[in-house]
Protein backbone atom coordinates (compact mmCIF):
# COMPACT_ATOMS: atom_id res chain seq x y z
CA UNK A 1 0.00 0.00 0.00
CA UNK A 2 0.91 3.27 -1.38
CA UNK A 3 0.34 6.94 0.90
CA UNK A 4 -1.91 9.31 -0.89
CA UNK A 5 0.00 12.28 -1.96
CA UNK A 6 -0.14 16.25 -1.68
CA UNK A 7 -1.07 17.65 -5.35
CA UNK A 8 1.07 19.87 -6.69
CA UNK A 9 0.24 22.62 -8.80
CA UNK A 10 1.85 24.24 -11.99
CA UNK A 11 5.29 21.98 -12.48
CA UNK A 12 4.73 22.48 -16.55
CA UNK A 13 4.20 25.60 -18.28
CA UNK A 14 3.13 26.34 -21.63
CA UNK A 15 6.67 28.29 -22.35
CA UNK A 16 8.36 25.01 -21.55
CA UNK A 17 5.85 21.35 -21.39
CA UNK A 18 6.28 18.18 -20.46
CA UNK A 19 6.05 16.19 -23.25
CA UNK A 20 4.29 12.99 -23.34
CA UNK A 21 4.37 10.19 -25.92
CA UNK A 22 0.56 8.54 -26.86
CA UNK A 23 0.51 4.80 -25.85
CA UNK A 24 -3.40 4.37 -26.79
CA UNK A 25 -6.15 6.09 -28.28
CA UNK A 26 -9.28 3.85 -28.26
CA UNK A 27 -12.69 5.08 -29.42
CA UNK A 28 -15.53 4.51 -26.45
CA UNK A 29 -18.76 4.95 -28.66
CA UNK A 30 -20.17 3.46 -31.49
CA UNK A 31 -19.69 4.76 -35.04
CA UNK A 32 -22.92 7.26 -36.13
CA UNK A 33 -25.56 5.56 -37.29
CA UNK A 34 -24.30 2.02 -35.32
CA UNK A 35 -25.68 2.61 -32.10
CA UNK A 36 -28.78 4.16 -30.06
CA UNK A 37 -28.33 7.48 -31.24
CA UNK A 38 -30.37 8.82 -34.35
CA UNK A 39 -28.07 9.77 -36.83
CA UNK A 40 -29.39 13.00 -37.44
CA UNK A 41 -28.37 13.69 -33.81
CA UNK A 42 -24.49 13.55 -35.25
CA UNK A 43 -22.00 11.60 -33.91
CA UNK A 44 -21.07 11.07 -29.97
CA UNK A 45 -17.73 10.35 -30.16
CA UNK A 46 -15.50 9.58 -26.57
CA UNK A 47 -11.56 8.49 -26.49
CA UNK A 48 -9.90 7.19 -24.04
CA UNK A 49 -6.50 8.38 -24.26
CA UNK A 50 -3.77 7.05 -22.79
CA UNK A 51 -0.15 9.03 -22.82
CA UNK A 52 3.05 7.81 -21.33
CA UNK A 53 4.79 9.97 -18.44
CA UNK A 54 7.14 9.90 -15.97
CA UNK A 55 5.45 10.67 -12.33
CA UNK A 56 8.90 11.19 -11.15
CA UNK A 57 8.53 14.37 -13.34
CA UNK A 58 4.80 14.65 -13.21
CA UNK A 59 3.02 13.30 -10.08
CA UNK A 60 -0.38 14.25 -10.79
CA UNK A 61 -3.35 13.19 -8.18
CA UNK A 62 -6.47 12.10 -9.32
CA UNK A 63 -9.02 14.93 -9.28
CA UNK A 64 -6.29 17.02 -10.82
CA UNK A 65 -6.61 18.32 -14.22
CA UNK A 66 -3.53 18.72 -16.82
CA UNK A 67 -3.47 21.60 -20.00
CA UNK A 68 -2.76 20.48 -23.51
CA UNK A 69 -1.51 22.92 -26.06
CA UNK A 70 -2.89 21.53 -29.50
CA UNK A 71 -0.14 22.50 -32.13
CA UNK A 72 -0.44 24.94 -34.74
CA UNK A 73 -1.60 28.73 -35.03
CA UNK A 74 -4.83 30.04 -34.22
CA UNK A 75 -6.13 31.57 -36.61
CA UNK A 76 -8.16 34.33 -34.42
CA UNK A 77 -5.32 35.27 -32.51
CA UNK A 78 -3.03 35.27 -35.84
CA UNK A 79 -6.11 37.69 -37.29
CA UNK A 80 -5.30 40.03 -34.18
CA UNK A 81 -1.66 39.54 -34.75
CA UNK A 82 1.05 40.10 -32.20
CA UNK A 83 3.64 37.32 -31.67
CA UNK A 84 1.82 34.96 -29.17
CA UNK A 85 -0.38 32.79 -31.34
CA UNK A 86 -0.44 29.83 -30.36
CA UNK A 87 -3.45 27.89 -28.86
CA UNK A 88 -4.42 28.40 -25.70
CA UNK A 89 -4.00 25.77 -23.41
CA UNK A 90 -7.15 23.16 -22.68
CA UNK A 91 -7.66 21.75 -19.17
CA UNK A 92 -8.55 17.70 -19.31
CA UNK A 93 -9.53 16.29 -15.95
CA UNK A 94 -7.20 12.98 -15.57
CA UNK A 95 -8.98 9.72 -15.77
CA UNK A 96 -6.55 7.25 -14.23
CA UNK A 97 -5.81 6.76 -10.35
CA UNK A 98 -2.95 8.77 -8.94
CA UNK A 99 0.03 6.15 -9.29
CA UNK A 100 -2.00 5.04 -12.77
CA UNK A 101 -4.05 1.89 -13.78
CA UNK A 102 -2.14 -0.87 -11.53
CA UNK A 103 0.44 1.45 -9.43
CA UNK A 104 2.86 1.54 -12.48
CA UNK A 105 3.37 5.18 -12.63
CA UNK A 106 3.78 5.01 -16.13
CA UNK A 107 0.92 6.95 -17.76
CA UNK A 108 -2.02 8.92 -17.50
CA UNK A 109 -5.32 8.68 -19.21
CA UNK A 110 -8.00 11.10 -20.30
CA UNK A 111 -11.60 10.15 -21.53
CA UNK A 112 -12.99 13.21 -23.67
CA UNK A 113 -15.60 13.96 -26.08
CA UNK A 114 -15.19 15.26 -29.83
CA UNK A 115 -16.68 18.71 -28.79
CA UNK A 116 -18.69 19.26 -32.43
CA UNK A 117 -21.90 20.29 -33.67
CA UNK A 118 -23.56 18.29 -36.33
CA UNK A 119 -26.39 19.37 -39.12
CA UNK A 120 -29.69 17.31 -39.93
CA UNK A 121 -27.50 15.17 -42.27
CA UNK A 122 -25.16 13.98 -39.48
CA UNK A 123 -22.06 16.61 -40.95
CA UNK A 124 -20.02 18.22 -38.81
CA UNK A 125 -20.33 22.16 -39.12
CA UNK A 126 -18.33 23.09 -35.93
CA UNK A 127 -15.17 20.96 -34.44
CA UNK A 128 -13.51 22.14 -31.29
CA UNK A 129 -9.71 22.24 -31.63
CA UNK A 130 -8.37 20.75 -28.81
CA UNK A 131 -10.79 17.59 -28.36
CA UNK A 132 -10.29 16.58 -31.99
CA UNK A 133 -6.80 17.26 -31.78
CA UNK A 134 -6.70 14.92 -28.64
CA UNK A 135 -9.23 12.09 -30.09
CA UNK A 136 -7.28 12.28 -33.84
CA UNK A 137 -3.43 11.87 -31.72
CA UNK A 138 -2.22 8.33 -32.86
CA UNK A 139 0.02 6.11 -30.90
CA UNK A 140 3.54 7.42 -30.60
CA UNK A 141 2.92 10.82 -30.86
CA UNK A 142 4.12 13.90 -29.06
CA UNK A 143 1.95 15.56 -26.75
CA UNK A 144 2.58 18.96 -24.74
CA UNK A 145 1.48 18.91 -21.54
CA UNK A 146 1.31 21.23 -18.91
CA UNK A 147 -0.04 21.60 -15.11
CA UNK A 148 -1.07 19.56 -13.26
CA UNK A 149 -3.79 21.61 -11.62
CA UNK A 150 -6.68 21.51 -9.17
CA UNK A 151 -6.34 21.48 -5.43
CA UNK A 152 -9.98 20.89 -4.14
CA UNK A 153 -11.55 18.60 -6.09
CA UNK A 154 -9.68 15.64 -4.16
CA UNK A 155 -10.63 12.12 -2.98
CA UNK A 156 -10.23 11.85 1.33
CA UNK A 157 -6.65 11.79 2.55
CA UNK A 158 -7.00 9.69 5.19
CA UNK A 159 -9.08 7.07 6.27
CA UNK A 160 -12.32 7.01 5.83
CA UNK A 161 -15.38 5.43 6.77
CA UNK A 162 -18.30 7.75 5.39
CA UNK A 163 -20.34 6.75 2.24
CA UNK A 164 -19.27 8.78 -1.23
CA UNK A 165 -21.87 9.57 -3.84
CA UNK A 166 -19.96 10.31 -7.38
CA UNK A 167 -22.78 11.98 -9.76
CA UNK A 168 -21.53 12.30 -13.32
CA UNK A 169 -22.99 13.29 -16.60
CA UNK A 170 -20.83 12.19 -19.90
CA UNK A 171 -17.75 12.65 -19.77
CA UNK A 172 -17.82 13.92 -16.79
CA UNK A 173 -17.21 9.99 -15.82
CA UNK A 174 -13.77 10.88 -16.25
CA UNK A 175 -12.18 11.58 -12.97
CA UNK A 176 -15.02 8.95 -11.09
CA UNK A 177 -13.09 6.10 -12.79
CA UNK A 178 -9.70 7.33 -11.22
CA UNK A 179 -11.60 7.54 -8.43
CA UNK A 180 -13.22 4.38 -8.37
CA UNK A 181 -9.97 2.36 -9.24
CA UNK A 182 -8.13 4.14 -6.20
CA UNK A 183 -10.62 3.82 -3.35
CA UNK A 184 -11.19 0.36 -4.08
CA UNK A 185 -8.50 -1.29 -5.95
CA UNK A 186 -5.29 0.62 -4.57
CA UNK A 187 -6.34 1.38 -1.41
CA UNK A 188 -4.37 4.14 -0.86
CA UNK A 189 -6.72 5.48 2.36
CA UNK A 190 -8.28 2.47 3.82
CA UNK A 191 -12.11 3.15 2.47
CA UNK A 192 -14.67 1.64 4.74
CA UNK A 193 -17.52 3.17 3.80
CA UNK A 194 -20.08 1.95 0.78
CA UNK A 195 -19.47 3.84 -2.56
CA UNK A 196 -22.35 5.02 -4.82
CA UNK A 197 -21.86 6.00 -8.38
CA UNK A 198 -24.72 7.64 -10.22
CA UNK A 199 -23.92 8.34 -14.21
CA UNK A 200 -25.80 9.81 -16.77
CA UNK A 201 -25.55 9.99 -20.19
CA UNK A 202 -27.98 10.25 -23.02
CA UNK A 203 -28.37 7.13 -24.77
CA UNK A 204 -27.32 3.29 -22.87
CA UNK A 205 -24.28 2.55 -25.30
CA UNK A 206 -22.81 6.01 -24.64
CA UNK A 207 -22.33 4.96 -20.98
CA UNK A 208 -18.41 4.34 -21.39
CA UNK A 209 -16.00 2.14 -19.51
CA UNK A 210 -19.23 -0.16 -18.23
CA UNK A 211 -17.76 -3.34 -18.48
CA UNK A 212 -15.09 -2.23 -15.87
CA UNK A 213 -17.63 -0.49 -13.85
CA UNK A 214 -19.54 -3.74 -13.72
CA UNK A 215 -16.71 -5.81 -13.30
CA UNK A 216 -15.86 -3.39 -10.23
CA UNK A 217 -19.02 -3.88 -8.64
CA UNK A 218 -18.78 -7.58 -9.16
CA UNK A 219 -15.70 -7.51 -7.33
CA UNK A 220 -16.40 -5.39 -4.48
CA UNK A 221 -19.68 -5.48 -2.50
CA UNK A 222 -19.51 -1.91 -1.35
CA UNK A 223 -19.58 -0.39 -5.17
CA UNK A 224 -22.90 -0.12 -6.81
CA UNK A 225 -23.05 1.62 -9.95
CA UNK A 226 -26.05 3.40 -11.03
CA UNK A 227 -27.11 4.83 -14.41
CA UNK A 228 -29.37 7.54 -15.43
CA UNK A 229 -30.09 7.42 -19.24
CA UNK A 230 -31.85 10.65 -20.16
CA UNK A 231 -32.98 9.38 -24.31
CA UNK A 232 -34.33 5.65 -23.15
CA UNK A 233 -35.44 5.73 -19.89
CA UNK A 234 -38.88 7.85 -17.66
CA UNK A 235 -38.43 8.95 -14.44
CA UNK A 236 -41.24 7.78 -12.08
CA UNK A 237 -41.96 11.35 -10.64
CA UNK A 238 -43.08 13.06 -13.52
CA UNK A 239 -42.66 10.62 -16.42
CA UNK A 240 -39.95 13.04 -18.16
CA UNK A 241 -35.89 11.98 -18.90
CA UNK A 242 -34.40 10.15 -16.43
CA UNK A 243 -31.48 12.24 -14.56
CA UNK A 244 -28.93 11.94 -12.38
CA UNK A 245 -31.01 14.03 -9.78
CA UNK A 246 -33.75 11.27 -10.07
CA UNK A 247 -31.25 8.88 -9.18
CA UNK A 248 -30.29 11.20 -6.24
CA UNK A 249 -34.19 11.64 -5.47
CA UNK A 250 -34.30 7.46 -5.56
CA UNK A 251 -31.39 7.02 -2.58
CA UNK A 252 -32.86 9.81 -0.81
CA UNK A 253 -33.09 7.68 2.96
CA UNK A 254 -29.69 6.34 2.10
CA UNK A 255 -28.06 9.64 0.95
CA UNK A 256 -29.89 11.58 4.14
CA UNK A 257 -27.91 9.15 6.39
CA UNK A 258 -24.68 9.38 4.71
CA UNK A 259 -24.59 13.27 4.89
CA UNK A 260 -25.21 13.01 8.67
CA UNK A 261 -22.05 10.95 9.15
CA UNK A 262 -19.64 12.51 7.62
CA UNK A 263 -20.21 11.42 3.52
CA UNK A 264 -19.27 12.85 0.73
CA UNK A 265 -21.12 14.22 -2.86
CA UNK A 266 -18.96 14.71 -6.03
CA UNK A 267 -20.64 15.80 -9.08
CA UNK A 268 -18.31 16.68 -12.07
CA UNK A 269 -19.83 17.11 -16.25
CA UNK A 270 -22.00 18.80 -18.29
CA UNK A 271 -23.98 21.34 -18.94
CA UNK A 272 -22.87 24.16 -16.85
CA UNK A 273 -24.93 24.44 -13.84
CA UNK A 274 -26.59 20.86 -13.72
CA UNK A 275 -25.41 20.66 -9.88
CA UNK A 276 -28.41 22.64 -9.31
CA UNK A 277 -30.79 20.29 -9.80
CA UNK A 278 -28.48 17.46 -7.55
CA UNK A 279 -27.96 20.15 -5.25
CA UNK A 280 -31.88 20.76 -5.10
CA UNK A 281 -32.45 17.63 -4.35
CA UNK A 282 -29.76 16.94 -1.58
CA UNK A 283 -31.66 19.97 -0.04
CA UNK A 284 -35.45 18.04 -0.04
CA UNK A 285 -33.31 15.08 0.73
CA UNK A 286 -32.33 16.69 3.93
CA UNK A 287 -35.07 18.68 4.79
CA UNK A 288 -33.02 22.06 3.93
CA UNK A 289 -35.87 25.22 2.90
CA UNK A 290 -32.59 27.49 2.48
CA UNK A 291 -31.23 29.19 -0.47
CA UNK A 292 -29.29 26.26 -2.85
CA UNK A 293 -25.83 28.58 -3.28
CA UNK A 294 -25.68 28.68 0.76
CA UNK A 295 -26.47 25.49 1.57
CA UNK A 296 -23.88 23.80 -2.11
CA UNK A 297 -21.48 26.51 0.19
CA UNK A 298 -22.18 24.94 3.80
CA UNK A 299 -21.73 21.58 2.37
CA UNK A 300 -18.27 22.71 0.24
CA UNK A 301 -16.93 24.21 4.19
CA UNK A 302 -17.50 21.02 5.84
CA UNK A 303 -16.16 18.95 3.11
CA UNK A 304 -18.94 16.93 1.74
CA UNK A 305 -19.43 18.36 -1.47
CA UNK A 306 -16.98 18.83 -4.38
CA UNK A 307 -18.17 20.43 -7.52
CA UNK A 308 -16.49 20.62 -10.96
CA UNK A 309 -19.19 21.30 -14.00
CA UNK A 310 -18.23 22.82 -17.01
P1 LIG B 1 -30.17 15.17 -22.32
O1 LIG B 1 -29.08 15.69 -23.23
O2 LIG B 1 -30.86 13.98 -22.90
O3 LIG B 1 -31.12 16.24 -21.90
P2 LIG B 1 -23.47 14.28 -22.78
O4 LIG B 1 -22.46 15.22 -22.21
O5 LIG B 1 -22.86 13.03 -23.37
O6 LIG B 1 -24.44 14.95 -23.68
O7 LIG B 1 -24.32 13.74 -21.52
C1 LIG B 1 -24.90 14.63 -20.61
C2 LIG B 1 -26.07 13.92 -19.94
O8 LIG B 1 -26.59 14.77 -18.90
C3 LIG B 1 -27.23 13.67 -20.89
O9 LIG B 1 -27.84 12.46 -20.55
C4 LIG B 1 -28.12 14.86 -20.64
O10 LIG B 1 -29.46 14.63 -20.98
C5 LIG B 1 -27.98 14.98 -19.15
N1 LIG B 1 -28.40 16.31 -18.62
C6 LIG B 1 -28.66 17.44 -19.31
N2 LIG B 1 -29.02 18.44 -18.49
C7 LIG B 1 -28.99 17.93 -17.23
C8 LIG B 1 -29.29 18.44 -15.93
N3 LIG B 1 -29.65 19.71 -15.75
N4 LIG B 1 -29.16 17.60 -14.87
C9 LIG B 1 -28.78 16.33 -15.04
N5 LIG B 1 -28.49 15.78 -16.23
C10 LIG B 1 -28.59 16.56 -17.31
Amino acid sequence: MKKSREPQVNLFKKSSPYKGKVLKNEKLTPDIGKGKRPSKEGASDINRISIEIDHKQLPYVIGQSLGIIPPGIDPEKAKKGGENTGYTVRLYSIASPTYSIGMKEDSVEFIIKRDNTYDEAGRAIHKGVASNYMCDLKQGDEVDITGPSGKTFLLPNSDFDGNIFFCATGTGIAPFYGMTVELLEHKLIQFTGNLYLIYGAPYSDEIVLREEFETLAKNHSNFHFITAISREEKNPFDGGKMYISHRVRELGNKIKESLENNGRVYICGGPKGMEKGVIEELQKIVGDTGDNKEYQNKLKSSNQLFVETY
